[in-house]
């Protein structure tokens, strides 16, 4: 029996690579639940409303067993509301390591049953990151190739030029 998995983030916006694990993830469990954190602390460039409604919209319509939700509060305690045992975190560079590790150890000290799984992605998108596109937009250059169209999209409007 495949087992049930959570992909957690801040996903301001998702990019082709949250996408590329998405995909990997969804081969590998029952259901994947895609789980954007509502943090009133961090500023972010896409409300919650908008991050959502774009993830939702680019997981590809052949994936069924992808599922994105919004949680409060801590990780381990929305993973046991929704049974789901396996917290998964994509790794780019060794210096995602050092951050994801306190991460998963402090997560495995609140819920040792709850386990991390680090999975590699693409390596074309192995230096992309949401703050790069952001950066990338904001300063004009193209982000084509490295978010979904309809992201794009919603980069041109909030900075109101090509990108
Ligand atoms: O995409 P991000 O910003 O790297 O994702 C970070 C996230 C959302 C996974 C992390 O901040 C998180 O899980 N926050 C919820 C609070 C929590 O449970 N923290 C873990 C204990 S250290």
């Amino acid at each position: 029996m495949k087992r049930d998995a959570i992909y957690p983030g801040t996903f301001d916006p998702v990019t082709n690579g949250h996408l590329d694990i998405i995909e990997r993830s969804s081969r590998l469990f029952g259901r994947v639940i895609v789980a954007i954190l509502v943090n009133p602390q961090k500023e972010t460039l896409f409300s919650l409303e908008e991050r959502r409604r774009l993830l939702e919209r680019s997981i590809p319509d052949g994936v069924t067993n992808v599922e994105v939700a919004v949680f409060r509060g801590l990780l381990v305690e929305f993973a046991r509301q929704r049974s789901a045992g396996i917290i998964i975190r994509g790794i780019r560079a060794v210096s995602d390591y050092e951050y994801e590790l306190q991460m998963a150890l402090m997560n495995r000290r609140l819920e040792p049953e709850i386990e991390t799984l680090f999975m590699l992605p693409a390596e074309n998108y192995s230096y992309l990151s949401s703050r790069l596109v952001r950066e990338l937009a904001e300063n004009g250059g193209s982000v084509a190739g490295l978010v979904p169209d309809l992201v794009r999209e919603a980069l041109e409007k909030k900075y109101g030029r090509t990108v």
